[in-house]
């Protein structure tokens, strides 16, 4: 396959905008493996908070992350982000659907992905990056594709940039996860 998957389009946009030093937000931890990414990146001189719901993913994720001091594992909703972090933070990474290694009627869901998708933007930096991997293949996946789209589509007439890196045909849509990112911008002089 010549084309990156769509977690891999979303490691390179990430690891080309962050620095060594930076504080960003893993909203969806799982395994841990977008978490170490974050945590790799960012050093011991950052700080990487996570976020899961499920005990065994974040069994996984601590055992995977055990040498990362800079990573902050909070077993809460993504959507309650606000109240753990601190704003003005360089990228927030969401890798949307269901734990692997566990139960995959367990997914993120539109009713609780949007608000967090809400208070990510808010706690971003300018300049900040958010990245959302999307998958609207398994049951649910794309009502909450839907929805994370028309989130976008609104924002997308803001002073923000937008990128959508996925299959060129939409219409019908087909089931291949694809990624959603933004950049974020207060000022719309920026170039
Ligand atoms: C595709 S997996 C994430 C994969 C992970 N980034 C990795 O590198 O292994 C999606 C995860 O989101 C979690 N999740 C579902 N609803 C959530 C919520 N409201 N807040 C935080 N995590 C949630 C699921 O339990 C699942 O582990």
């Amino acid at each position: 396959m010549a084309f990156p998957r769509a977690t891999e389009f979303a490691h390179l946009l990430v690891s080309r905008h962050l620095r060594t030093g930076d504080h960003v937000v893993d909203a969806t931890v799982g395994n841990g493996h977008d978490t170490r990414f974050l945590a790799e990146a960012v050093g011991e001189g950052g700080r990487v908070d996570g976020f899961e719901i499920q005990p065994d993913a974040i069994r996984a994720a601590r055992e995977r992350l055990r040498d990362f001091p800079q990573v902050i594992l909070h077993q809460v909703g993504h959507e309650t982000m606000a109240d753990r972090v601190p704003p003005e933070r360089a990228a927030v990474m969401f890798n949307l659907g269901y734990f692997p290694s566990g139960d995959k009627r367990i997914i993120t869901r539109a009713e609780t992905t949007l608000p967090a998708l809400d208070a990510a933007l808010a706690l971003l930096a300018d300049g900040g990056l958010l990245t959302v991997v999307i998958y609207p293949g398994h049951p649910g996946g794309e009502e909450e594709a839907r929805a994370v789209d028309a989130w976008f589509a609104r924002l997308d007439s803001g002073p923000h940039r937008t990128l959508h890196c996925g299959p060129a045909t939409t219409s019908p849509r087909t089931a291949s996860p694809y990624l959603l990112a933004l950049e974020k911008r207060e000022n719309t002089e920026q170039s």
